[in-house]
């Protein structure tokens, strides 16, 4: 199916899910945007009260703060595709229950299907346990690993970063090398490593045996002529 439609089939099911008790509180449900070819594909936790009055992802504070977050990284928000673990607003901005992460994981599953990104950015501990399971964020944050030509990198959340100043300069750190990233992605994907040979729920379980997974291509080296962001990539 071609991208268009299949996005239109999928958040038309988001919009009318019923398939958790969020649908009873929500005003709208979120299901994501941005382009459907995008090369980077931002995760966040859930939607709060803003996206829920509007329908769209990460339009608050925590939103403002990621659009100076990727412009650190060298993109725009109109390039890159945003998207939650959850699709509806948690009353209170609780925490995501298990049965409702359960609830909307083939809906994320299928958006990763479809815009088929290089590089995968959870934001926060709850996109972050998809793919990261064992991890502690304060550990992991920055890193990339790769899976079958996608890249994941685990971040902080915006909004920790907008309630705890120490985190804003990491968390910053972490995006100013995104660009880099994306480069190596795209350097690995135009190389032939095909693109998505596992889907999401399977890179999730792959993912703690991934040490055994070869990177495709060394690093890109930066000016000093050291690799750029060799030791930042866990995987090797
Ligand atoms: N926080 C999130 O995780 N997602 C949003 O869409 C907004 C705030």
């Amino acid at each position: 199916m071609s991208r268009e439609p299949w996005a239109e089939a999928l958040y038309a099911r988001i919009r009318g899910c019923t398939s958790c008790a969020l649908a009873q509180t929500r005003a709208l449900a979120v299901p994501g945007e941005g382009p459907l070819d995008a090369e980077v594909m931002l995760i966040g936790e859930a939607p709060g009260a803003n996206e829920d009055k509007q329908g769209r992802p990460f339009v608050g504070q925590a939103g403002q703060f990621l659009d100076e977050l990727l412009a650190a990284a060298g993109l725009a928000r109109a390039e890159v595709y945003v998207c939650n673990v959850l699709k509806c607003r948690p009353p209170a901005n609780r925490d995501p229950l298990p049965g409702e992460i359960d609830a909307c994981r083939d809906y994320l599953d299928e958006q990763i299907d479809m815009v088929d990104p290089l590089v995968i950015v959870t934001l926060g501990r709850f996109s972050m346990a998809k793919f990261f399971p064992a991890q502690t964020i304060s550990r992991v944050h920055g890193r990339a690993r790769e899976i079958a030509g996608c890249f994941y990198v685990p971040m902080y959340h915006p909004a920790a970063a907008l309630h705890q100043q120490s985190l804003r300069a990491i968390i910053l750190e972490d995006f100013r090398e995104l660009g880099a990233l994306l480069e190596r992605a795209r350097r690995t994907r135009g190389a032939g490593t095909p693109a998505r040979v596992v889907g999401p729920t399977e890179a999730a379980r792959l993912v703690p045996a991934l040490s055994a997974v070869k990177g495709a291509s060394p690093p890109p080296a930066n000016s000093a002529g050291q690799p750029a962001i060799q030791g930042r990539l866990f995987n090797e």
